[in-house]
Order: structure tokens, then sequence, then C-alpha cells
């Protein structure tokens, strides 16, 4: 494969807060790359800063005293330099978001045909958006959509409105969509009716998705690429064979230790102990010593560089030669 310009490249994405109990760094320096034609993945405990982080690609976070630094670049263009009008048009058209409840986001007053019809209008020249609504309704698989699209919210079961929030992200042709724990929510059927049907369009539409996810069997299913997040900071990155089956940092480890099938060794690791450290108090040295089996001295003092450990595989720990 030639190397190509990936849709998305992100560098030293910084996100803090400023809060009573202080400076809140829930993104802390990401690096992240997307190609336009895969799913990659950003998985990590809650609170971690996973949604922060994908919102403020297309700055779309609030909060008390916000502050976003460090290069976006999507689809050829920085984001930091845009217009605050260029930011809208690219927000939808370039970048489209699902999250995990579809009816926080959906107008319940409001037929769902209606509501596909005001995200294509707010994007694109399109005459007849009857038929787009009706176009798109089948392409996610709503069944008998010139009929449906009539219907409300509350008459759709949770599957289907998740593929309505899919039809309206997919409204202005996105050419990266972010999908944010979009099937938690939902039980495994459906779950993995959304995801063959994610994975469907990707390949369709050549679109690009950043999955969300707390969930490391999602991950192995889904993408290609993973992105371990940790306490605002990326621990792991690589292909998911690389990362799932050889995993590199311990933190990884312990994620997958919740994953029984994905347990490729006798070893067992029993979980993680505790909790994601409070993004105003971050521990010294690696983030993760504190939970961390095979911390040492100098893990408490230093924090690790990001180390390459194979092909476009990296790890943020001094001690991975112990784990492989
Ligand atoms: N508007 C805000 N003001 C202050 N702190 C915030 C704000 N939004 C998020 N945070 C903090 O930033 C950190 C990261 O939050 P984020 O929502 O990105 O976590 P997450 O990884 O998406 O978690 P989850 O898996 O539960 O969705 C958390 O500590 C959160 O409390
Ligand atoms: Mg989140």
């Amino acid at each position: 494969m030639m190397d190509v310009d990936p849709i998305l490249d992100v560098r030293d994405l910084r996100v803090t807060f400023r809060t009573e109990e202080g400076t809140i760094r829930a993104v802390d320096g990401i690096d992240l790359t997307v190609n336009g034609d895969e799913t990659v993945a950003l998985v990590g405990e809650s609170g971690c800063g996973k949604s922060v982080a994908s919102l403020a690609l297309a700055r779309l976070v609030a909060g008390p005293g916000l502050k976003i630094t460090g290069g976006v670049r999507l689809a050829g263009r920085d984001l930091p330099g845009l217009s605050d009008r260029e930011l809208r048009r690219l927000r939808g058209a370039t970048i489209s978001y699902i999250f995990q409840d579809p009816m926080a986001s959906l107008n319940p007053v409001k037929p769902v045909g209606a509501q596909i019809g005001e995200a294509i209008r707010l994007h694109r020249k399109v005459s007849d958006i009857d038929s787009e609504v009706v176009r798109l309704m089948k392409l996610v698989g709503l069944p008998d959509p010139e009929t449906r699209r009539k219907a409300y919210p509350h008459q759709f079961s949770g599957g289907m409105q998740q593929r309505v929030m899919i039809a309206m992200a997919l409204a202005c042709c996105p050419k990266v969509l972010v999908a944010d724990e979009p099937t938690t929510a939902l039980d495994v059927t459906i779950q993995a009716q959304i995801f063959s049907l994610l994975a469907a369009l990707r390949a369709e539409l050549k679109m690009a998705v950043l999955l969300i996810t707390h969930n490391l069997g999602l991950v192995a299913q889904n993408a290609q690429r993973v992105y371990v997040m940790y306490s605002g900071r990326i621990m792991e990155s690589g292909s998911c064979e690389a990362v799932l089956r050889q995993s590199a940092h311990p933190y990884t480890r312990g994620l997958l230790a919740a994953v029984p099938r994905l347990r490729h060794s006798q070893e067992r690791m029993t979980g993680i102990e505790g909790t994601v450290p409070h993004p105003a108090h971050l521990p010294s040295g690696c983030r993760f010593h504190p939970r961390c089996p095979l911390a040492e001295e100098r893990c408490r003092i230093v924090e690790p560089e990001m180390q390459t450990v194979g092909e476009g595989h990296q790890t943020r720990c001094h001690c991975w030669k112990q784990l492989m």
C-alpha cells in the first residue's frame, strides 16, 4: 500500500477546563491518525477523555474555562486556522457524530423523516429532499421508508432509532464518522447489526470511522487499528492484531483481562484495581503507576515516552519488555 495522507491527523491535542477543583486536563497531548478507509478505535475506561477528545476535533466541546490546543488536520485542512463559519460548514460536511443515546439527540415531537431532511438541508443542496430522505432510510436499513418517515422517534425500537441517527449523520456525506459508544444501549444482536451496517457503509461511502468504546471485544471485531487511552493520554497504539494479541502495556492487559474470550495466555490479570485518576490531580511519573502490577521506582518519577515496539505498534511503558 502506498502512503497517503490520513483523512484525520491529530497532533498534541490538549483540552483543559478550569474548575473550582483546579485545571482539569481532560485530554493531555494525544496524537492520532485515521486513514480514509479504516475503522480506528479509541478505547479506555470511563473518564479517560475519549468523548472530550473526539468532540474537540470539531471544536464541539463546551465547559468552564475551556482551552483547546494542538493540531487537527481534517481532509487536508488545518482546523485551528478556520473561522467559526468555516468550522460550522466543516462539521457535518466532513466530520459527523453518532452518540450513545439516540433519544437524547432526536426531537421527540418531530417525525424522523423531517429530522433527517433537516440534516440534509443544513449541509447540502438537494432539490428533492423527500426522496433523499427515503434513500438514506433505505441505506441504513429502515424498513418501509415511504410510510415510516412520517413516524415519530418513540414509534421506533432502540436499534431503529440508532439507524435514524446514522442516517442523519450520513445526510451530509461525511469523510469521518465518529461513533461514540453507539451501541451500548442496545442488546448484543442489534449491536452486531449496527456494526455490520457501519462496516458496509464505510466500504460503500468510503468513509473513515472513529469508534469510541470501553469494550475491547467490539474493537477486536470492528476496528483495524486501536488507540488505548488512559487519563488523557494515549498509552498504546497499533493494529488490533498487535495491540490485542501482543499487548505491550499493562493497562491494555488489564482491559483485556475483562474480555475473557480475548485472553491470549494462561497468565491471569484480575482486571484493574482502582479507578482513573481525577484529571485535576494526576499522579507523578507514569499516570498508570498507582494501579500497575509492574510499577517500579522510575515509573513513579519519570513519565515514559511513546516507544516503538513493533511495526506501527507503540507503547508508553518503561517495563514493556517484561510483557513480551
Ligand atoms: N464540561 C466539562 N467540564 C469539566 N470537566 C469535564 C467536562 N467534560 C468532561 N470533563 C471531564 O473530563 C474527563 C474526561 O471526560 P470524557 O467525557 O471525555 O470521558 P470518557 O472517556 O468519554 O468517559 P465515558 O466512557 O464515561 O464516556 C472527565 O474527568 C470529565 O469529568
Ligand atoms: Mg464518553
